[in-house]
């Protein structure tokens, strides 16, 4: 499948920032595009093709995480939103631990932090070690209730392996919740394969859709049990029936979904799962892995430069967060930027996160262009 055409991006530029918001496919620009014409023409007469659209949404979404079905999939505003549902919605006692790891990005931290007004306890568990699933494994006690990590970390770019801490969890019957915004569109993921309770991530980085539209899943018989925070026509069981005065909660998943939905962030992010999902994720992960390798090889053939990520293909997914020796990372990535190369500053480093359509071209002169700025006597 050719898919050159679908990121027509500007030629000098090296966009080495999907984990941070990714440019959207070609076919999202045309989606979105239709979507807004139609409005601004016949405004929304057609909404039962729209609802067509969120339907397939749902059901590309369960697809992507291997999810019974799209009556299991919940649409939030984002990542943050999706786990404040969650853990605001667990019964909790007095005592009660989390365990998270110490390098989550604050939405996976602040939340389970926040619960100390119901007595819950958040402990951080060092990961930056050989064996992160051990580490957190033997920081469970009585109390640990919940286990809350992302799937590959947002700086280091470390990679869980989900499969093995979610079963020694479900074993000892502990709720498992996964934030795997920097997995999900990046690498396969099997939401039953690592008894995963929870399920949350944003659509703007490696699933190459828009901000402002996230995946929840709850497994549904944890679902069931949730107290819920925010009501509306929209998560009830006879929705539309606007005259109808006594109500329940829906039984699926649109039960955390108190009102209209976001329809455009839907068409969107609609359009470009059908990429991921046309090329099927085993392909997009592979050629992403190639990238990485040929990114980190290039990286450390020049002076001064270490990795802050994981080297090992299985510790890793599309982050590599590196230093050189003697430069202040910011002023690394401020230059990096100036010149043309899309990257961020985290975890100490800067973090460059290809896509698995990142042509050679694009991390080759992406490299250039951090030796010029690291040995400019060279030039
Ligand atoms: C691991 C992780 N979780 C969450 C987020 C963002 O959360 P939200 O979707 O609420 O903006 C990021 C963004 O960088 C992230 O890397």
């Amino acid at each position: 499948m050719n898919i050159d055409h679908e990121f027509p991006q500007q030629p000098e530029l090296c966009y080495l920032n999907h984990a941070a918001v990714a440019p959207w496919p070609q076919r999202t620009l045309e989606a979105v595009t239709r979507f807004a014409q139609e409005n601004v023409l016949m405004g929304a007469t057609h909404y039962p093709r729209w609802l067509e659209t969120e339907r397939r949404l749902r059901k590309r979404l369960a697809k992507l995480i291997n999810a019974n079905g799209p009556n299991d999939i919940a649409l939030a505003k984002n990542t943050s939103e999706a786990l404040s549902i969650v853990a605001y919605g667990i019964q909790w006692s007095t005592g009660d631990e989390v365990i998270i790891s110490n390098e989550e990005f604050p939405s996976n931290r602040i939340v389970w932090e926040s619960l100390n007004t119901k007595g819950v306890k958040t402990r951080i568990v060092d990961i930056k070690q050989t064996n992160p699933e051990q580490a957190i494994l033997d920081a469970i006690t009585p109390k640990t209730k919940l286990v809350s990590i992302s799937s590959v970390q947002y700086a280091s770019g470390r990679r869980i392996d989900l499969t093995l801490l979610g079963n020694a969890l479900n074993r000892r019957n502990i709720l498992f919740c996964i934030d795997a915004i920097q997995s999900l569109g990046a690498i396969p993921f099997d939401c039953q394969a690592c008894c995963a309770d929870i399920v949350v991530a944003d659509g703007h980085k490696w699933m190459l859709g828009p901000e402002g539209i996230a995946l929840l899943y709850v497994r549904p018989s944890l679902r069931r049990t949730l107290q819920l925070n925010q009501f509306g026509w929209h998560m009830v069981k006879n929705r539309g029936d606007y005259d109808r005065q006594d109500w329940e909660v829906a039984d699926d998943a649109t039960c955390f979904e108190c009102g209209s939905p976001n329809m455009l962030g839907i068409h969107a992010l609609e359009a470009s799962l059908s990429l991921l999902e046309a090329l099927g994720m085993d392909q997009v992960f592979d050629q992403l892995q190639k990238n990485i390798s040929k990114l980190i090889a290039q990286l450390k053939d020049l002076p001064g430069v270490y990795l802050i990520s994981p080297e090992h293909p299985e510790r890793r997914a599309g982050i590599v967060t590196f230093g050189v020796q003697g430069f202040d990372a910011t002023h690394l990535q401020r230059q990096l930027m100036e010149n043309h190369v899309i990257c961020a500053a985290r975890g100490g480093g800067v973090r460059l996160s290809p896509h698995f359509y990142t042509n050679e071209t694009t991390i080759t002169r992406a490299v250039e262009q951090l030796r010029k700025i690291i040995s400019p006597a060279k030039n």
